[in-house]
């Protein structure tokens, strides 16, 4: 996809900026937009490794889950082979759902549009909770962690995995940090602030503080080697919610710089990255 066909992804579906004053508000709907925009093609462009979904811990014959940020259904499908009596996908896209309905089996499974900081949900009607790659958007990591700890039952659990801190030392993130600033100037502040992976201690701090007893606590940094061009494009599609934000001009500059300066930065092996994800398992013991 060149940068003019890239461009018109995100600005032809777009059905405008966000403009709410109020930062949480902003961030939310900036966010719904950026994956109902994204929805169609994602999973597709995949230079980021697919989400490893773990197998055993937790689902019991019988089960109510609960998939937080389920996405497009890739992170819930792999529940449909678990004993769990329902599986419950809940999101803010839209866009994302109608993906995940075309994607979840009908039987036992069910799709909830809503915000993992407000879950739509009765005290402890939940059994186990997953969450893959969602909870790094969110503003306030502390609001979810409660709402996690009131729908599970006394002794359900959680599993949770998320980009971590680190993720953001890469050179790609790097390269467009600094050009999305200098295009936007102190906006790139809110705009960056749409994605805030934690560090593996505030992750442990804030499930602690919301009640939660660690079961396992760990993170998992994989590096390799990638062609520029691929990581620039690669970026550019994961940051739509931010895109999104920019008029078309914005975002035409932002695709070339970004795509120059990592080429200049890459040597003849390709440009370094990796990914750095956080696994968190825990359990409500007390009530
Ligand atoms: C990177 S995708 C991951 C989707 C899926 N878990 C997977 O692994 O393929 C992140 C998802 O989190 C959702 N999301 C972000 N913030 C959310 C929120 N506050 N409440 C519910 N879903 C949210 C997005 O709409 C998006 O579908």
């Amino acid at each position: 996809m060149s940068s003019s066909q890239w461009t018109a992804l995100i600005t032809s579906t777009a059905p405008g900026y966000v403009t709410d004053t109020q930062p949480a508000a902003h961030a939310r709907k900036a966010i719904r937009l950026g994956y109902d925009i994204r929805a169609k093609d994602f999973g597709a462009n995949s230079s980021h490794q697919q989400p490893t979904v773990p197998k055993d811990f937790g689902v019991k014959s019988g089960d109510v889950v609960l998939d937080i940020g389920c996405g497009t259904g890739r992170s819930t499908v792999p529940l449909v082979a678990s004993p769990a009596s329902q599986i419950v996908g809940l999101d803010l896209s839209r866009g994302m759902l109608k993906r995940a309905l075309e994607t979840l089996p009908p039987t036992r499974t069910s799709l909830i549009e809503g915000d993992a900081e407000v879950l739509p949900l009765g005290d402890t009607s939940i059994d186990h909770i997953e969450s893959r790659r969602a909870l790094s958007h969110l503003p306030d990591q502390c609001t979810v962690f409660q709402e996690m700890w009131r729908v599970l039952r006394l002794g359900g659990t959680l599993d949770i995995t998320q980009f971590g801190d680190r993720i953001l030392g890469r050179p790609i993130e790097r390269i467009f940090r600094s050009v999305l600033r200098d295009i936007t100037g102190a906006r790139a502040t809110t705009l960056l602030g749409l994605f805030r992976p934690p560090s593996i201690g505030s992750i442990e701090a804030v499930s602690r503080a919301a009640g939660f007893e660690t079961v396992d606590l760990h993170a998992t940094t994989t590096h390799r080697r990638v062609d520029p061009e691929r990581a620039a494009h690669s970026l550019l599609l994961a940051t739509t919610y931010i895109c999104a934000q920019l008029d078309t001009a914005q975002q035409t500059s932002l695709a070339e710089r970004v795509r120059v300066a990592a080429k200049s930065q890459a040597d003849s092996d390709g440009l370094a990255d990796w990914t750095y994800e956080i696994r968190l398992r825990a359990r409500k013991t007390v009530s």
